[in-house]
């Protein structure tokens, strides 16, 4: 995503626990920055959101996806500790991102702000229990202030990516977080159009929604997951909507 923006000419502020995100930001060059970033901590988000109207003057566009799996399991034997910090990084930084986007956006009169969702925050069954709760209120936590903000030009987008070739997918269906040729291999087995969803597809999906041709689009939940969460588990024999000759 960071790559995608860039590209599209925007200056960039990576915010990331990881410090890999220095590396891309020394590699992009002048409009690129990495702020080291826990987004379950309000602090940090606030000096993230600083860094970018600092170096660059303003912020136009916030893209909530910092996201854990956080704690998995039976529902009846949920660590109450891991489920705080899966939480936190998925919801609790969701709401500090939006809080401090809005603060400089609501006077600036402008913005964009895109959070990440999953499927698993609007179907059952695809996702661990407490990661699941917190998918569903980013999508809810995102029409709410999407409502409020309107009125100040700023649009407030979801998106539901299916299951997409990264280090979080790598370390459930391949050998380790490392391993993405297995994730893709995996995946691709397992999707529902002919290959396996990338990061390049949801970059897709967020550049549009980013851009001016969606400046009459906000308060929408965006799938860009093959139809996982819209068309009936058996796809690939529509009933009742194929005509036999
Ligand atoms: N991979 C999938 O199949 C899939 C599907 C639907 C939604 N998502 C969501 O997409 C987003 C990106 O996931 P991904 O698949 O690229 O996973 P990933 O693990 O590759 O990337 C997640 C990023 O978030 C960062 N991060 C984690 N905790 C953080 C924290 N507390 N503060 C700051 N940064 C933190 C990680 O360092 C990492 O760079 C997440 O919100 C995830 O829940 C992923």
């Amino acid at each position: 995503m960071v790559r995608a923006l860039h590209a599209e000419g925007a200056s960039v502020v990576v915010a990331d626990l990881q410090e890999t995100g220095a590396a891309l930001a020394t590699e992009l060059g002048e409009r690129a920055r990495f702020v080291r970033t826990d987004v379950a901590v309000e602090a940090d988000v606030a000096a993230a959101v600083d860094l970018a109207v600092d170096s660059f003057g303003r912020l136009d566009v916030m893209f909530n996806n910092a996201g854990v799996m956080g704690t998995l399991g039976p529902i009846d034997r949920t660590p109450m500790d891991e489920a705080d910090v899966t939480l936190a990084v998925n919801l609790r930084g969701v709401l500090c991102g939006f809080k401090h986007a809005a603060r400089v956006m609501k006077p600036q009169g402008s913005g964009v702000i895109i959070s990440t969702s999953s499927p698993a925050g609007v179907l059952g069954g695809v996702g661990p229990h407490v990661y699941s709760a917190a998918k569903a209120a980013v999508v809810g936590l995102s029409k709410s202030v999407a409502a409020e903000l309107r009125p100040f030009g700023v649009r407030v987008n979801t998106v539901i990516p299916g299951a997409v070739v990264s280090p979080m997918t790598a370390a459930v269906v391949a050998d380790g977080a490392d391993d993405l040729a297995g994730a893709t291999t995996a995946l691709g087995g397992s999707a529902l159009m002919d290959r396996a969803l990338t990061p390049e597809d949801v970059a897709a999906g967020v550049l549009f929604l980013a851009s001016d041709a969606a400046a009459y689009v906000t308060g929408v939940t965006f799938p860009i997951d093959a139809g996982m969460t819209g068309i009936a588990v058996d796809r690939r024999t529509p009933v009742g909507n194929t005509r036999t000759p």
